[in-house]
């Protein structure tokens, strides 16, 4: 594997690579639900490129952007094993050089959830991914299920401007208690470790439901809701069932599939999770 820090030598790369390309955007800190994205792509295509940038312009002002975890060299062993061709890993300097200034404005999938909570969240992953898009010019590119809202976010990005890149969602991977796996999990304490299962307990409590054949919006919520609030450690920002595509909330009864998803707050530290909840 082959690591890189410039748009050019990426450019030089991508002229010399024949053969279908697969593309893994990272911000690093890599885990097991990276890599399950790294191995997708390599089934699928020729060649594999994976960046590593933590992408400053997504990370609000009182964000987590400085104490983001980082392991370059880490993750480039485990890129390498799980069979990526190419690493990107620019300076910030190389993605946002002095009088960078076009960004992606996305629409009304990106107002609700997290970009209401997340102000210009979206507008920064979605400019940052095109340029990588635009650097890289794969033609599948790999996201996780685990960001739903993003993925959802980035599918309306390529449609609506016919980048010709083929957008592939991924399942989450979680650890064996449920807790889905993020680079954000190393902020847990022990005890906020423990009690971080409850996101997931809240959402199979909801999918037990909706098997049940629950499909009052309020009543699937509530559910959700009533798990967490029994963790002590654990504070809801949202708990929603919306729409997969366009995240607008379901009111009434649901229709499938509903996606159910939620931002918790554990000490300092915010996880989401979500689970689709199909017919
Ligand atoms: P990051 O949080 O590093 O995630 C990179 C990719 O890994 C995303 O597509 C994310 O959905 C996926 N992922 C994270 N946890 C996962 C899990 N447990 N199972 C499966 N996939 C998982 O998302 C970003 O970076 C950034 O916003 C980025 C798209 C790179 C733009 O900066």
């Amino acid at each position: 594997m082959e690591r890189v820090t410039t748009v050019r030598d990426v450019r030089a790369w991508r002229r010399s690579a024949g053969g279908t390309v697969g593309f893994v955007p990272t911000m690093g800190y890599l885990h097991a639900g990276h890599v399950s994205l790294v191995e997708r792509a390599r089934r699928d295509n020729g060649r594999v490129v994976a960046s590593v940038f933590v992408n400053p312009t997504q990370f609000g002002p009182l964000e987590d952007l400085a104490r983001y975890p980082r392991d370059l060299e880490r993750d480039q062993g485990l890129l390498e094993a799980a069979g990526c061709d190419l690493l990107f890993a620019p300076p910030a300097e190389e993605m946002y050089p002095a009088g960078f200034e076009a960004v992606v404005d996305v629409g009304a999938v990106a107002a609700p959830l997290e970009g209401q909570r997340r102000p210009g969240h979206f507008r920064g992953v979605a400019t940052v991914v095109l340029k990588l898009f635009g650097i890289v010019q794969p033609d599948r590119a790999y996201f996780g299920q685990k960001d739903a809202q993003q993925l959802a976010v980035l599918r309306k990005v390529v449609r609506d401007l016919d980048v010709p890149v083929e957008v592939v969602g991924c399942p989450t991977v979680r650890e064996p208690d449920g807790l889905a796996m993020s680079s954000r999990n190393s902020y847990l304490s022990l005890e906020e470790r423990k009690a971080a299962t409850v996101l997931f307990r809240a959402l199979c409590a909801a999918r037990d439901r909706w098997a049940g054949g629950e499909r009052s919006s309020d009543a699937l919520r509530a559910a959700m809701r009533a798990i967490l609030d029994a963790e002590p450690l654990a504070r809801a920002d949202y708990v929603s069932l919306a729409d997969p595509l366009t995240l607008r909330e379901h009111e009434g009864a649901a229709t499938a599939p509903a996606l159910a998803s939620m931002a918790v707050f554990l000490g300092r530290t915010r996880l989401i999770d979500n689970l689709l909840l199909e017919v």
